[in-house]
């Protein structure tokens, strides 16, 4: 069988791990370190710029609107619901290809995340 690995730099992803379960830094910091190493940089831009999901600049307290015709705005709850169930609410215009991360962030995680995002004005 073909094994496909991704190969980090001496020690890096351990070194990251570690780093990310032990960090004590200001939350939003966390969120940008997580955007890069867990890589929803590929489909999402922060500085407005297309890709394959929509940009998060200017992106909390948006009105979202949704594939199947409902609405909502993008507060905290709205977020995370967004990152643990992507196909349950769709934003209308982008493909339903988000891979669900339920389960893989601790709740910490998620906030940081959110953090991050309420600072991308
Ligand atoms: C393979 C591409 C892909 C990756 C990787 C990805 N996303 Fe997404 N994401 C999308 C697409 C496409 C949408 C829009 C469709 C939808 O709502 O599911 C989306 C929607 C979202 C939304 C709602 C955005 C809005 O404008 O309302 C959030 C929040 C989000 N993603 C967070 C994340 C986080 C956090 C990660 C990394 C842990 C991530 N995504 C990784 C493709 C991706």
């Amino acid at each position: 069988m073909l094994a496909h690995a991704i190969v980090h730099e001496k020690g890096g992803y351990e070194e990251w791990l570690k780093d990310a379960s032990t960090f004590t830094g200001p939350l939003n910091e966390l969120g940008a370190k997580l955007y890069q190493q867990r890589g929803c940089s590929t489909c999402h831009s922060v500085d407005g710029s297309p890709k394959i999901g929509p940009t998060w600049k200017g992106l909390f307290g948006k009105q979202r609107n949704f594939e199947d015709g409902s609405s909502a705005t993008a507060d905290e709850n709205y977020l995370k619901n967004s990152i643990n169930n992507p196909a349950g609410q769709v934003v209308a215009g982008y493909p339903n290809s988000m891979p669900t991360f339920q389960g893989k962030f601790t709740d910490q995680e998620l906030n940081g995340i959110v953090e991050y995002i309420k600072t991308l004005k």
